[in-house]
């Protein structure tokens, strides 16, 4: 198959971390017979610096032209004085709405090898963790209206929840659809007993859910949901909730699974093509020294594959070359133990490339 991925490197570490996805990228092109165009565009503060704007018309245009968005990190303490509108950040929010990207896909998952990293027992820990969060990314309270005003010489602030059924049933659909290429369990998580929104949620998740009779579906308040996430992960498959309550969950689920530097994200719409990026940041505190945990950006492109490229095998692939990179006892800074070796950003790229 022929593919063309926009390449954002972004700043701080995003191109180290990004070299390191196209190596095992280009590998797997070779190793089945795919061929992948790269073609790299700005975004972030290296566009703010080049071009004067965080998202120039040309990176817009080559993402939307392409199959997919392949993206490292931006921002960083060179642009923190710029107020907000104007944040390299503010790239990210613009590439989401541009591409339409309402899904908003996170696992948690614990490579055994890393078990010991967990903050969490032993005990929980050996059942696994093996979930994804499955987030509602452009409605809720984040997008509602947002007002201060004065009262009887007082401010008062509000926002407002706001969620149509369109909105709901399309991100349901998502989770129905990923728990069906898992273990065929969603959670979806809400807070009806108080929230109207989450009533309508929860209505509106139960229709479409009997268009997957072979995915069985329990709900949660989300209260309860931030507790079952440290008593007993492994009860997860998809979680499936809405914007505000999954930026805060899919935070704890990364959470126990040690570092941030593992996990990847995508982000998708009603095509095929996705964004797809590591959920941390540009980490400015480590950039350029090869220092940095590539791992998240590489499974973030093994995710491209699965999602966008509909090519399962190669995605997991991936997955078990970075396993057996894992078991061989190499880690990159972030990982390391006792027992361990360290070893670069780009020797990490490299052996999980070989390892394909
Ligand atoms: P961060 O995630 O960049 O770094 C937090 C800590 O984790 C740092 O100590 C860093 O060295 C470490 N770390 C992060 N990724 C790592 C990796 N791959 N390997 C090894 N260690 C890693 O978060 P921070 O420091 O709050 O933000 C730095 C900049 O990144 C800010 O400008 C922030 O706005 C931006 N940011 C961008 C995001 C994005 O592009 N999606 C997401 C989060 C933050
Ligand atoms: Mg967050």
């Amino acid at each position: 198959m022929e593919k063309h991925i926009a390449v954002i490197k972004g700043d701080g570490i995003g191109p180290e971390i990004i070299d390191q996805a196209q190596k095992v990228l280009t590998r797997i092109a070779e190793q089945y017979g795919h061929t992948f165009s790269f073609e790299e565009v700005l975004a972030g503060g290296c566009a703010i610096d080049a071009c004067g704007t965080c998202l120039p018309d040309k990176t817009l245009k080559t993402c939307l032209n392409s199959d997919s968005v392949l993206l490292g990190a931006v921002g960083g303490p060179k642009w923190d004085h710029l107020p907000g509108s104007e944040r390299p950040e503010k790239a990210l929010l613009g590439l989401r709405k541009a591409l339409g990207l309402y899904a908003n896909i996170r696992p948690a998952v614990l490579f055994p090898q890393l078990a010991d990293a967990s903050p969490l027992k032993p005990s929980i820990t050996a059942n696994g963790i093996d979930f994804v969060v499955v987030r509602e990314l452009t409605g809720g309270v984040y997008f509602g209206a947002h007002q201060t005003t004065s009262e009887n010489g007082e401010a008062v602030a509000s926002d407002l929840m706001i969620y149509s059924e369109h909105e709901i049933e399309r991100i349901a659909h998502v989770a129905f659809q990923t728990a069906r290429k898992r273990r065929h369990h969603v959670t979806s998580v809400d807070k009806a007993n108080v929230l109207d929104t989450s009533r309508l949620w929860r209505k509106v998740v139960e229709r479409v859910a009997e268009q997957y009779p072979d995915v069985t579906l329990s709900h949660m308040y989300v209260d309860n949901a931030a507790m079952q996430i440290c008593k007993n992960p492994a009860q997860f498959d998809v979680i499936l909730t809405e914007n505000m309550f999954g930026d805060i969950l899919s935070d704890e689920a990364s959470m126990i699974t040690g570092t941030i530097g593992t996990i990847g994200s995508s982000s998708l719409g009603s095509g095929t093509r996705g964004m797809y990026e590591p959920i941390h940041g540009s980490a400015p505190d480590i950039a350029g020294q090869d220092k940095a945990n590539p791992i998240g950006t590489i499974l973030s492109a093994a995710m491209m594959l699965r999602f966008s490229f509909d090519m399962p095998s190669e995605a997991d692939a991936i997955e078990r070359a970075v396993s057996a990179v894992l078991d061989e006892g190499f880690r990159t800074g972030d990982m390391m133990d006792a027992h361990t070796v360290l070893i670069s950003c780009s020797e990490m790229g490299d052996r999980i490339a070989a390892a394909i």
